[in-house]
């Protein structure tokens, strides 16, 4: 695992941005995973910005997202789908045949877990997943005790994850209890792997995630064991990591 310490939100969301472009920028084909949630929203304001000073273009990219709400249309103002149209896709020129989010109102939903994995394959695989993580070491929505061999699945959310979500919706009853989210098999398949971390509230996510063991019981210590994985986090949520060298071996 390779880090990137910075100083605060902006300038992790800077960095992750300058990353993502080069990628974009050197690639004649990109397939990327996108996260949802607060963290990112900084690296898609910057793509936007990138986008309309520099006209970098997104017509050679393809997007897989992690998760989506089960329940939830396309349309409704909480759906993952929703908060990708808004934060990123509208503003920039990838198209939108080209950005894929598991479908939350499949009539089949095992169906639509099995398809997004072959749609993934279908695209060589992911090139460059983004990722945030959550106070219980989730990814994705992948919670504690999954499975590391999962593919994408249906998940009862953890009832910290429906606390920390509540916060999007009018009360923590409105936040759905289910979600369809790529496993952690599939997100350790991706080529590349960029997780983001701001903020106090991620300090003992990062401590468990660098000191602590490779464990079901938290989601994220799965990443040390993959070949390719920069971790781009502020100094509030590094505060507690012990032996910031061990990030970088
Ligand atoms: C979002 C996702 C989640 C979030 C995590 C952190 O698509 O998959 O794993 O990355 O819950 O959320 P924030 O960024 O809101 O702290």
């Amino acid at each position: 695992m390779k880090l990137i310490e910075v100083k605060d939100y902006q300038e992790m969301s800077q960095v992750a941005a300058d990353y993502l472009l080069s990628k974009v920028k050197t690639s004649q084909d990109l397939t990327l995973g996108l996260a949802t949630g607060g963290t990112p929203k900084g690296l898609y304001e910057a793509l936007i910005l990138d986008h309309h000073e520099n006209k970098t273009s997104y017509q050679h990219v393809s997007s897989f997202n992690l998760d989506e709400y089960i329940g939830l249309s396309g349309t409704h103002p909480n759906s993952y789908s929703h908060y990708m149209e808004e934060n990123l896709f509208k503003h920039i020129d990838i198209e939108s045949k080209n950005t894929n989010i598991p479908s939350g109102k499949a009539p089949d939903l095992e169906h639509e877990c099995e398809e997004y994995d072959k749609k993934i394959d279908s695209y060589g695989g992911i090139d460059l997943q983004v990722l945030g993580i959550g106070s219980n070491g989730h990814i994705g929505f992948n919670e504690p005790g999954t499975s590391f061999d999962s593919n994408t699945h249906i998940v009862e959310l953890a009832q910290s994850t429906l606390k920390a979500n509540a916060r999007y919706f009018d009360s923590i009853d409105e936040v759905p209890t289910h979600a369809i989210t790529m496993g952690i098999a599939s997100i350790m398949k991706s080529k590349e792997i960029l997780l983001l971390a701001s903020g106090q509230s991620k300090q003992n996510a990062l401590k468990t995630l660098v000191e602590g063991d490779i464990s079901e019981n938290f989601p994220a210590s799965i990443l040390n064991r993959h070949a390719n994985v920069t971790v781009i986090a502020d100094e509030e949520a590094l505060a507690m990591v012990k032996g910031l060298e061990l990030l970088n071996r």
